[in-house]
């Protein structure tokens, strides 16, 4: 029976040993939980695929204490060490040149090998513990909402869930940007915490957003296999608006089903609604930070009551909400 730990000293070094012993732990990281194992291990890192049901060409990123334990992994260039300097530890990732005791299975046979240093202290404390590279995928089953919450993996999991280190809500609450450095221009594969302006003010220009570059992911066109629309697919169908307006005005022009659940960002929203509707506000304050630590809670919660339909709008392309519109989206690709 795999446990659920907590956060103190002996029950980091209990996980820690269950790592070191080649096993998998899910552990909490300042975005979402991950479901990490020795990354060097390919034992271990067969067991997270297998977990998962994540499949062969989709490559894990792995998680370094900082700059000096990434050289381990992967060859940082000067655009990678000043954005290291302004934004380790936290929630962006680097595409870099792999390193050759990088096991093929962890990149999915790519040259190159996705690395971050995590902040959550829990995260941290395991990393020095067991004092190796920790290979990290989101905690979840592959194609579903990524946990922000230790419930979230058990839910999802079930009985058969993996071992957990419970440290509570994560405080973002969507995955990190990831950022591919491998070629000359800079380009976003995953819009996240840290957003184009962030990145422009340390390299001098905006990186080039993927999408903008190929139009929406095909499976051919596909680079990072994270960037599948239905990635963060809920159970039953969401659809989304392009602004409240649009869908304060497809609600009053369309009868909806009985049970259909409205995502607002924030309770005040809902002056704007017809009153027989169900609601749940992604936030109280329709701040973009307090809506991106909900998502995945609500996202879940208005799932959990299998509702015909969900409804939500999305936020003007700035900053968090960027990556906020790209989950949404993504969990509303059409089947
Ligand atoms: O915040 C996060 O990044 C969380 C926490 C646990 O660290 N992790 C996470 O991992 O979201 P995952 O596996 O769910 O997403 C990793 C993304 C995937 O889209 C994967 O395809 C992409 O990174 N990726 C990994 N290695 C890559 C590579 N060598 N080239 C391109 N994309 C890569
Ligand atoms: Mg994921």
């Amino acid at each position: 029976m795999n446990k659920l730990f907590g956060t103190t000293p002996k029950d980091l070094a209990h996980a820690a040993t269950l790592l070191r012993a080649g096993e998998i732990v899910a552990l909490p990281t300042e975005t979402v939980y991950g479901l990490a194992c020795l990354a060097l291990n390919t034992d271990a890192v067969a067991k997270v695929f297998a977990a998962k049901n994540r499949p062969a060409n989709d490559p894990l990123i792995v998680h370094v204490t900082d700059l000096p334990a990434a050289h381990t992994v992967c060859l940082p260039d000067k655009r990678a060490v000043s954005l290291a300097e302004s934004f380790w530890p936290g929630p962006l990732t680097f595409v870099l040149p792999k390193t050759d005791c990088v096991p093929d299975l962890v990149t999915s046979g790519l040259p190159t090998v996705a690395v971050r240093s995590p902040a959550h202290p829990v995260f941290r404390e395991i990393l020095n513990l067991t004092n190796a590279p920790l290979a990290a995928p989101s905690a979840n089953p592959f194609g579903r909402v990524s946990p922000t919450r230790a419930e979230h993996i058990m839910e999802s999991f079930g009985p058969e869930h993996p071992h957990i280190v419970d440290g509570g809500a994560t405080d973002i609450g969507i995955e990190s940007t990831v950022l591919d450095l491998s070629s000359s221009r800079p380009r976003i594969l995953r819009p996240g915490p840290i957003g184009l302006k962030d990145m422009a003010e340390i390299l001098g220009s905006k990186p080039d957003l993927h999408e903008e570059l190929l139009g929406e992911p095909t499976p051919e066109n596909i680079i990072s296999p994270g960037l599948l629309s239905k990635h963060y697919r809920p159970q039953s169908p969401l659809r989304i608006f392009p602004d409240s307006l649009a869908l304060v005005s497809f609600l009053e022009q369309e009868a909806t089903l009985p049970g259909t659940i409205v995502l607002l960002h924030a309770p005040l929203e809902k002056t704007l609604l017809p009153a027989n509707l169900s609601i749940l506000p992604l936030s109280q304050t329709g701040e973009h930070n307090d809506i991106a630590h909900n998502l995945f809670a609500r996202l879940r919660e208005a799932d959990a009551c299998s509702p015909p339909l969900i409804l939500c709008s999305l936020l003007p392309e700035e900053g968090i909400a960027r990556a906020i519109n790209d989950r949404l989206r993504r969990a509303a690709g059409e089947d």
